[in-house]
């Protein structure tokens, strides 16, 4: 069913409200395409119907709107998406991070800590979680007390759909085939008749994942020494990024990393990152205020 400007108009604020994201004019058939299936679940004649059942505070609302987050999110993703940036993580990031760490535990229970914000289906966690493995593996010369579980990863989205997934740590053939290198392959069990690989328990096992939402408070997951948030700042207005990043900022340590999508550049938005090029990849780093 077609929908007005007007009845568009509320969406497109509702779901500004809910989520954060900013809808262009052209994006009508996201709403027509995405959201038909709501109308005939919750037995509703207009778009207006549907717009006050969301906005309204109830049960079955709260279970309405997180079906609209579902349906309007767009998850694309995949294993070592991009490939550069995981190089030069692998490379440039986690050495820097192991060191600083080495220096500064005091206690077995201390932890690297890295946060993927908006991970969707999980494949950017385990993609890092599979690097570090083998990152521990081969320096095991060099760091002798460094264990995989001396890492921890949070794999944080807003939709409760792609966290279910995240956390069976299940992939189809095709999700699979997409982005994984072959040495990579091994830290995955194959269940051939399901048509699904299913990441190992050991990788598994520095992970969590929780549903969060960006453009509310997140200080309470803590501090991290590496933030990555890739390919969601596109979704957003000016000042959600703004938003975001100050919390970002009060997260991180000094010199702390952060790695957002290749085309997503923070210039003016924050005077607290200041972008690294490392290689082929730019990631931003907190500012030390003592430099
Ligand atoms: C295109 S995917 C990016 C996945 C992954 N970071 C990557 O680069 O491959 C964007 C993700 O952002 C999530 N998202 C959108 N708005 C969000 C918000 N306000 N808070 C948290 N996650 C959000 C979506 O659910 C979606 O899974």
């Amino acid at each position: 069913m077609q929908i007005t400007q007007a009845d568009f108009d509320l969406f497109k604020q509702l779901i500004h409200d809910l989520i954060g994201i900013a809808l262009s004019d052209d994006k009508k058939y996201l709403i027509e395409g995405r959201l038909a299936h709501l109308l005939k679940k919750y037995e509703l004649s207009t778009w207006k119907e549907l717009y006050t059942l969301l906005r309204a505070n109830s049960t079955q609302s709260q279970v309405a709107k997180e079906e609209l987050i579902v349906a309007i999110t767009t998850n694309e993703t995949s294993f070592f998406r991009d490939i550069h940036p995981f190089k030069n993580i692998e490379k440039y990031v986690f050495p820097e991070l192991v060191q600083n760490f080495l220096e500064r535990r005091k206690s077995p229970r201390d932890k690297i800590k890295i946060w993927c914000a908006a991970c969707s289906t999980g494949q950017e966690p385990y993609s890092l979680a599979i690097l570090l493995k083998d990152f521990v593996e081969r320096n095991k010369f060099k760091y002798p007390t460094l264990q995989y579980e001396d890492f921890s990863i949070l794999g944080t989205d807003i939709s409760s759909g792609v966290l279910q997934k995240c956390n069976s740590g299940q992939f189809s053939e095709i999700e699979f085939g997409r982005g994984l290198e072959e040495k990579y392959k091994k830290n995955f069990v194959h269940m051939p008749d399901e048509k699904i690989w299913k990441i190992d328990d050991k990788i598994k096992s520095i992970l969590t994942f929780k549903m969060v939402n960006l453009i509310n408070s997140v200080q309470h997951l803590g501090s991290f020494d590496f933030i990555l948030c890739r390919n969601v700042f596109i979704y957003f207005n000016e000042t959600t990024k703004k938003q975001i990043l100050e919390q970002f900022a009060k997260m991180l340590p000094p010199k702390g990393y952060l790695l957002l999508g290749s085309s997503e550049g923070i210039a003016r938005l924050s005077d607290q990152f200041v972008p690294e090029r490392f290689d082929t990849t730019i990631i931003y780093r907190k500012i030390n205020p003592a430099e």
